[in-house]
């Protein structure tokens, strides 16, 4: 008996994928058929699969062409299925002549002819208009946002605002943006959604004039400093049916994703406490250390620390105590933000002007996860128990700036599927808004206080 084995995504299964089964079939007298896990199609790259598993299972199984039917999860597992199932034949389309030649020295290698003018990336841009995204604010993190965009498929980036025309235009020269203005109905005009990446205190402003206009948001964090102004965006975007994302890239990343579902799986217990620090000596000439009002620590770093308290402990805190080292400007170098739960403590630690471990740290009652620097870019954590003997260790893909999960995340959802909300919710982030808040209103307190007992 011959037995053939070919793999695929075969999401939003199409004529092609119906053709290349049924000549593999003809190869041989036994098909198996590998059909990729989301998140292995996600560590290599492809972020865009629409189909869950078990509907793409589904429809190769419906040609009737496959006598059986793997699921492929890893690097490397084709190598060990030939050898594993004896496999005479491997096959796959002829867009990957050549990537397969090492099979040769297990079985047959055989591309067939791809079937012409059509693909599931094809499929997925006809379901769905391609969205047009403009980036407001041109700074250094846009510079990395049009770049990433290019790996998720169905977006593109066509345009820029800046207030400054001559940095709009530089921009939009720079990445061959069709748009560069300093005029914003101009882009609103030119786009279908936007990526906020303005000053931090801009935020709130624009996502709302965005929303107003009828463009989904995806906003740099923080989205608002108030949480009232937060819940009241989402209210907007919901209102107006436009999805509003904000982007802490660290929240939709595959590997913290993963963190969070093993910390809320029992493995460790009950979650007891929360310690996340996150610390970036910033140069005291920067923003970051000379904007009195919405520099400093807290505001710059503050949601990547809050971010897996929100999510582990939850947003009903009962009190919430900031401990902060102060530039004699008033901003704050070092934050130490401490929560207090009905069942459990959190610790957010925070700085521009001090440097310490950074590190996530999650007890429980069983053991806890540990997650070292740079845990924000998730790639490796640990989980650990009193027997040291029983520690296991994760690894997860994290590719390139990290930033293409958030924006496939939110091409995902704007194309009308739910299921990915969950990787940072409404509720998640309008608390965090209002930790700020509560920070901002002691600091400014603060300074006042100091900028009065000066003037005495
Ligand atoms: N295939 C084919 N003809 C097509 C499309 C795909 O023969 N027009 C083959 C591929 O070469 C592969 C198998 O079908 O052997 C599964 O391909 P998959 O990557 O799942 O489908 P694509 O349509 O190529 O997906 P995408 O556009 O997401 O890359």
């Amino acid at each position: 008996m011959k037995k053939v084995i070919t793999y695929g995504s075969f999401d939003l299964f199409h004529e092609g994928h119906y053709n290349l089964l049924k000549r593999a079939k003809a190869l041989g007298d036994y098909l198996i058929v590998g059909v990729t896990t989301e998140q292995y199609d996600e560590s290599r790259g492809k972020l865009n699969i629409v189909d869950s598993l078990d509907k793409r299972i589904e429809n190769v199984r419906q040609t009737g062409f496959a006598d059986e039917i793997i699921v492929e999860d890893h690097q490397g597992q084709k190598v060990e299925d030939v050898q594993k199932y004896g496999i005479d034949i491997f096959t796959v389309g002829s867009d990957w002549t050549g990537a397969f030649e090492y099979m040769k020295q297990f079985c047959e290698v055989v591309y067939l002819e791809r079937t012409k003018n059509i693909s599931s990336t094809q499929v997925r841009n006809q379901s769905h208009p391609i969205t047009r995204i403009g980036v407001i604010g041109t700074g250094r993190i846009a510079e990395r946002f049009v770049p990433e965009a290019k790996y998720v498929s169905g977006v593109i980036v066509n345009s820029a605002y800046n207030p400054n025309l001559e940095s709009a235009r530089q921009f939009g020269e720079k990445f061959e943006l069709d748009v560069a203005t300093d005029c914003l109905e101009e882009l609103f005009d030119a786009v279908d959604a936007v990526y906020i990446a303005s000053p931090h205190e801009t935020h709130y402003e624009y996502t709302k004039k965005a929303l107003e206009n009828g463009k989904h948001v995806l906003c740099e964090k923080p989205l608002a400093f108030q949480k009232a102004q937060a819940a009241e965006l989402f209210e907007l975007a919901h209102k107006q049916g436009k999805i509003l994302l904000e982007a802490i890239k660290t929240a939709y990343c595959p590997g913290f994703v993963q963190m969070m579902g093993i910390a809320k799986s029992g493995v460790i217990g009950r979650i007891c406490d929360v310690e996340a620090c996150f610390t970036r000596l910033t140069s005291p000439d920067l923003r970051e250390r000379t904007d009195i009002r919405y520099g400093g620590g807290f505001t710059e770093f503050g949601s990547h620390t809050l971010l897996p308290i929100m999510k582990l402990m939850g947003t009903d805190y009962k009190e919430v105590r900031f401990d902060s080292i102060i530039d004699k400007n008033g901003i704050d170098l070092y934050t130490k933000a401490s929560f207090v739960y009905e069942h459990g403590l959190a610790l957010s630690k925070s700085g521009v002007g001090v440097k310490s471990e950074g590190q996530l740290l999650i007890s429980g009652t069983n053991g806890y996860i540990l997650a070292e620097s740079p845990w924000w870019l998730t790639q490796y954590f640990e989980v650990r128990f009193e027997d040291p003997a029983k520690k296991e260790r994760y690894f997860s893909k994290f590719l390139g700036q990290g930033l293409r999960y958030e924006i496939s995340d939110f091409a995902y959802m704007i194309h009308g599927h739910q299921g990915r909300s969950y990787k940072f919710t409404q509720e998640e982030s309008i608390a965090i808004a209002g930790v700020m808040e509560k920070f901002l209103a002691k600091r400014e307190a603060e300074r006042q206080k100091r900028v009065g007992y000066e003037g005495v």
